[in-house]
């Protein structure tokens, strides 16, 4: 048998289906619109893709507060659409992985709206339910705060007892303490993978557990989390966070998977420290398959940085265990504006996602370069953006409506083609630079973006090198230049990536290759070099077989 499994060649495509393409034109997103589109992401070249949640929800959060396990939202469609947009899938090779949102559920949920009637109905403990401190028990029973800020506590006057939410108010926690509620969410995840999915992405799992003796978290002296610390907001989440009884689970739900043939996957959302995040593999390997590093997504265009990242990504999960990478998700500002909307500096930063190694995300859209978008107060959408911080609006700051808006397929002004009809207006606006960045328009153009990213695509799939083989930094006396050897077999490959705004030409190189690939469009695939001159922001991969 292969060592390898399919997601560690496989190139993923993150899919936010309210957002991807609308077929009936009331303006959002739905399951036969992505039908239409399997043919376009069959030729983009992508092996699996990931949907953030389409079941039964309010849609206070999108989809990530839940109402039905089970059953598909109806603005998105029918369970007969999933079984035919997951066939046609299936026909064209392309897999298909599922959002299970396991932490929480809706505070519309059936069963949260029993659970909070009173102390004794049959799902009076699904739910993380406290004692209140003071005489009137009316204070939070610790200290712990939310992801988003403000307690992780909520009153509810009717049970007289606080509920825990670790993200927004109307997502309170499940128990996982409670056996009911694990068998039934191990079944929910049977009944996918008996539907025939090919895995799930774990929404913010390193959050399932916390402290049984609820002891209060310490104290930090950080705002904001970063890279190295998950301290934020003035706290660690020690008691909060990363679990040992988390990991439990992670182990429990890859026991599961792994009794379905052909292979299954699980790949996590994690946010904290990469030691931390270790932790969700498994200490032999027997958690999650992947788990997010979002490191990339927040670096700056510095490759002693990332350098930096790479260096610590492959200290920490060297084989077999295996990274996963991505540049910009549904949370996150889309890569090409933290670049300055520079197409140069996206290819450079593309042809590094899918060169290092580990498996890549694509987000939706991120082909065709699309921008983060402003989007007007009178349009928020995200209940994020409406927060209040010590009274301060501080969570329009936080608002992840700009990388949210609607696939950009044709150069047509009012919804760039999102709905049939071209005067419907989608649920959040599309901007003016749809116009050139859109599909149409770059398909017709055999420079653009979307077609760079079609021979990436087709290089990786002819190339174990990039998809399977082994890493090793090389050295360059230029601090401006990141480069990289990638080896399987008899294919070796050399990545150099040029982050300067310069022409730089590297002199009696040691090696000797021909530029098999550029960030550039043009490339003579004859050219053997022995100086090899790289244009600014230039990316290329040497090829260096014989
Ligand atoms: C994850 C999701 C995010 C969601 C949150 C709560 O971070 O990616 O979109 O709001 O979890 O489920």
């Amino acid at each position: 048998m292969d060592k390898y499994m399919w997601w560690q060649k496989a190139v993923f495509y993150q899919i936010y289906p309210r957002s991807f393409k609308d077929s009936t034109n009331n303006g959002i997103g739905d399951l036969k619109g992505i039908i239409s589109k399997l043919d376009y992401l069959k030729e983009l070249g992508i092996d699996a893709i990931w949907y953030s949640p389409f079941f039964m929800s309010p849609q206070e959060d999108f989809g990530y507060d839940i109402t039905a396990y089970d059953k598909i939202a109806p603005e998105y469609g029918t369970m007969d659409d999933f079984k035919l947009l997951l066939e046609k899938s299936h026909a064209l090779g392309i897999k298909m992985i599922l959002d299970l949102v396991l932490n929480h559920t809706s505070d519309k949920h059936p069963w949260f709206l029993e659970s909070k009637k009173d102390q004794s109905n049959p799902k009076a403990d699904w739910y993380v339910w406290k004692d209140g401190k003071k005489k009137n028990g009316k204070k939070p029973p610790n200290n712990w705060k939310s992801i988003i800020g403000g307690s992780m506590w909520k009153w509810n006057e009717k049970r007289g007892q606080f509920y825990l939410h670790q993200f927004l108010p109307c997502q309170p926690d499940l128990n996982w303490r409670n056996e009911e509620v694990k068998q039934q969410m191990f079944d929910y995840i049977e009944y996918w993978l008996n539907k025939g999915v090919d895995g799930f992405r774990l929404d913010i799992i390193h959050t399932l557990f916390e402290d049984n003796k609820f002891r209060d978290n310490p104290k930090s002296w950080r705002l904001f989390p970063s890279e190295s610390s998950s301290a934020s907001l003035f706290q660690n989440p020690r008691y909060t966070q990363f679990l040992p009884e988390t990991i439990e689970i992670c182990k429990s739900i890859r026991k599961i998977v792994n009794n379905y043939s052909p292979p299954r996957m699980l790949v996590g959302e994690a946010t904290r420290e990469p030691k931390a995040i270790r932790s969700l593999y498994g200490a032999h390997n027997d958690g999650l398959n992947l788990v997010f590093n979002f490191s990339l997504c927040n670096t700056d265009f510095n490759p002693k940085k990332i350098t930096k990242i790479i260096q610590e990504s492959e200290s920490l999960l060297p084989e077999p265990y295996w990274p996963c990478f991505c540049l910009s998700n549904h949370d996150n500002k889309r890569m090409i504006s933290k670049l300055g909307n520079n197409e140069e500096k996206m290819r450079l930063f593309t042809l590094l996602l899918l060169s290092i190694r580990g498996t890549p995300f694509i987000y939706y859209g991120e082909e065709v370069g699309m921008h983060q978008v402003k989007i007007p107060k009178s349009q928020w959408s995200d209940p994020i953006a409406f927060l209040k911080f010590f009274k301060l609006p501080i969570g329009r700051f936080f608002n992840r409506d700009g990388c949210r808006t609607p696939m950009q397929w044709k150069p047509v002004e009012n919804n760039a083609g999102f709905s049939p009809n071209s005067s419907i207006k989608p649920w959040l606006p599309v901007p003016p630079s749809l116009m050139t960045q859109n599909v149409e328009t770059q398909l017709n153009n055999k420079d653009s973006l979307l077609k760079f990213y079609h021979d990436l695509l087709k290089f990786r799939k002819n190339s174990l090198a990039l998809q399977i083989g082994t890493f090793s930094l090389l050295s360059t006396a230029n601090e401006k230049i990141l480069t990289y050897k990638r080896t399987f077999g008899d294919e070796k490959l050399i990545i150099i990536l040029n982050f300067s705004n310069k022409v730089v030409e590297i002199v009696n190189p040691t090696i000797d290759g021909f530029k098999a690939f550029s960030t550039k469009s043009i490339i003579d695939h004859n050219n053997f070099v022995s100086n090899i001159i790289l244009d600014k922001f230039e990316g290329i991969i040497l090829d260096i077989r014989s």
